[in-house]
């Protein structure tokens, strides 16, 4: 009995000990969450005596990261160190210890562990890429008080859930110059993220400098290319962040711009061939019949992948009907020549060849899942990208590639040009619940965050892409469990202006975009708009790819706002707590934000109007009348029947798209209309 009591009481010590150590560590702003977490009672002090030694200087990488850790540190805290490059053997008091300079590939390995004493910090790690790793969490532990900066006392264990953490950017529907790269090179690396997917090649141009083929840059990039020694300083950039590169060139289909400069590769003679200017899927295709064909792309990746070190070579594959291919009788005489049945086994077919000259290349294929067709070898790589099939989650292919022995990576449910909320994003389990045997799963290699352009340009790509990619990045590195969306979006919200921090123009740009629209007035006015407003959803801003082409202005009022307007989301979250809990203070915090819309109208209204901002009239308008008059039955405590006429008739205007973005405090106006009525309806 007296055991059963003392054990009870142990549990019970253990339990309050886990839940107050949760509720400490749950408030670090850590993201990626680490695998294992424990909080001791050190501190320690970020003064002017803090140095970093590298238990060795054979790694660039190591050593870089150390010097960009100490200047963040210097300008996040404010301390004048006394000494801001590192120090060799063991003689700082921040120590990073490694064994290997790791070459870069899948079997990275990326662990490490980190320990915060009084007055040590230790970082160990196996590879000078899991130091990398342990260096970022350091700078987030950052934590000050009114009087000090210090690292708190923690042990953290760390490593990865999936080797393949990436982010694609389509450089070829809008240039992205090597500094946009760069810093988004740095942002990623802050998240852990581990692979660059460049997408370097469309319809809308090919964006690599080719000496064997110089038209593709003469004729097909409109001047916007990369050269080759640019790719090199790109290629070394990331690796010494510890990031791999994955070049695509997709083909046959999205071949456009590569068409525009060699017609006589393409699968109709006669076509007129020219880069494409909107955006859409479109059908001048590769010819797979064409000796001619194999021999350019044979070239053309013999002259390119020493560019890229890496083992993974992407070819696209994707959104290819072979329309131009049923077109031409030749064509389709080689089909029955060769018994392939269908446009996919010419693909397939072409596919394989592709794949035989890449590992000759030393490469591995890898393809979008159009590519995993009956016949396509198991040593291609499957990017599973497509909706539900088959009754599986996340794009069906990717367990289907797992399950058929190909290595996979998803991208299904992390497209955020589909501009979808971080929650959305963040709440896509890989895996799912599907059973899968070792061999199967070691198989999935992760996923990565795809950002095509067609509706972003260097001013606002960061804008697309930060802060909701380092949540996505946290779903690919974290334990599966690590799930919480308020404290992801809590920890999101510092995470976003640490990568303001470190040049990333997510939140600066919007500004410099409403100053644009403005000519330089007073942008407050549409500020508060803009933080109600998101950019139109999953491909309904340029509906049908005719509405915007390549050169269309993108500094308008879609541009400015953004994935989960922050006001927007304050409100929902105080109407939804006010439904919960009719109290003062809850009705308080709804009507702060309906106080500030109503006087907005009148800042609106001192805006000297443009064509650019004028469309936005109707809206300011109609929010200040709807939150006047909600605000009216609140303090009235009544309502009369031409009152709520009045907020119907102006809660559908706000219905309306406004310069395609759409008001997204529509639901919430409508509980609390409701509400008025329930509550306060007088005749
Ligand atoms: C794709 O989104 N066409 C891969």
């Amino acid at each position: 009995m007296k055991k059963n009591i003392l054990a009870i009481s142990f549990f019970t010590l253990c339990l309050k000990l886990c839940i107050a150590q949760s509720i400490l560590t749950e408030s670090y702003n850590l993201m990626p969450w680490p695998q294992d977490i424990s909080e001791n009672t050190a501190k320690f002090i970020i003064n002017s005596d803090v140095t970093i030694s590298l238990s060795s200087d054979d790694s660039d990488r190591v050593r870089n990261a150390a010097v960009i850790f100490l200047r963040r540190l210097s300008n996040r805290t404010g301390v004048f160190l006394n000494e801001g490059f590192p120090l060799k053997e063991r003689k700082g008091n921040i120590q990073i210890i490694y064994k290997t300079h790791a070459p870069l590939n899948i079997k990275t390995d990326e662990s490490y562990t980190l320990t915060v004493n009084d007055s040590l910090v230790q970082i160990n790690a196996n590879t000078d890429i899991g130091a990398l790793r342990g260096l970022q969490t350091l700078l987030q532990l950052i934590t000050n008080s009114e009087t000090e900066y210090y690292f708190p006392g923690v042990n953290i264990t760390d490593s990865p859930r999936f080797v393949w953490r990436g982010l694609m950017i389509d450089v070829s529907r809008h240039f992205h110059p090597v500094h946009v790269i760069k810093r988004n090179l740095d942002a990623m690396a802050s998240v852990k993220m581990n692979v660059f997917h460049w997408h370097l090649t469309d319809d809308q141009g090919f964006r690599i400098e080719s000496k064997v083929y110089p038209k593709l840059q003469s004729k097909a990039s409109d001047g916007l290319f990369y050269t080759q020694e640019q790719i090199k300083e790109v290629v070394a950039y990331a690796n010494l962040l510890g990031i791999r590169v994955i070049p695509e060139i997709d083909v046959p289909g999205h071949a456009s711009a590569i068409l525009s400069a060699y017609p006589e590769l393409g699968s109709l003679p006669d076509y007129n061939y020219s880069i494409e200017r909107f955006a859409g899927v479109f059908h001048p295709t590769l010819d797979p019949t064409n000796e001619l064909t194999y021999e350019f792309l044979e070239n053309l990746f013999t002259e390119i992948t020493p560019l890229f070190p890496d083992d993974y070579f992407h070819i696209g594959g994707d959104e290819n009907e072979g329309k131009h291919w049923t077109e031409n009788k030749a064509i389709e005489q080689f089909k029955t020549e060769h018994n392939l049945k269908t446009n996919h086994d010419l693909q397939t077919y072409f596919n394989i060849r592709l794949e035989k000259t890449l590992n000759k290349l030393g490469k591995k294929l890898m393809g979008w899942d159009e590519i995993m067709t009956p016949g396509m070898p198991t040593s291609a790589v499957i990017h599973s990208w497509r909706g539900e099939n088959e009754g599986l989650p996340n794009g069906g292919s990717l367990i289907k590639a797992a399950k058929s022995g190909y290595q996979t990576v998803l991208s299904n449910g992390f497209y955020i040009d589909r501009m979808l909320s971080v929650d959305h994003h963040y709440s896509i389990e890989p895996i799912g619940d599907i059973a899968l045997t070792p061999e199967e799963r070691e198989r999935v290699l992760g996923g990565e965050a795809t950002m095509w352009s067609e509706l972003v340009t260097p001013l606002t790509i960061d804008s697309r892409i930060w802060p909701r990619t380092a949540a996505i990045a946290e779903r690919f590195w974290s334990a599966k469990e690590i799930r919480d969306l308020e404290h992801m979006q809590k920890r999101l919200a510092v995470i976003s202006y640490q990568l303001e921090e470190q040049g990333i123009t997510h939140i600066k740009n919007r500004a410099v975009i409403l100053r644009s629209m403005t000519n330089n007035q007073d942008i407050s006015a549409l500020q508060e708009l803009s933080n109600i407003c998101e950019p139109l959803k999953v491909y309904s801003r340029n509906k049908d790819g005719i509405e915007y082409k390549t050169f269309s202005p993108f500094n308008l009022f879609a541009d400015a706002c953004i994935v989960d307007a922050k006001d927007a989301l304050s409100f929902n979250k105080a109407v939804i707590a006010f439904q919960k809990e009719d109290t003062k203070s809850a009705q308080q915090a709804v009507l702060h934000f309906l106080k500030q819309w109503q006087v907005n109208y009148s800042n609106f209204s001192k805006l000297t109007l443009n064509p650019k901002i004028s469309a936005l009239e109707p809206l300011s308008k109609h929010l200040s009348k709807t939150s006047g008059l909600l605000l009216k039955c609140f303090e009235a405590q009544k309502v009369s029947t031409h009152d709520l006429d009045d907020l119907n008739t102006s809660l559908e205007v706000l219905k309306q798209e406004f310069m395609d973005t759409e008001v997204v405090i529509v639901a919430p106006l409508e509980i609390l209309i409701t509400y008025c009525k329930t509550n306060f309806q007088t005749r």
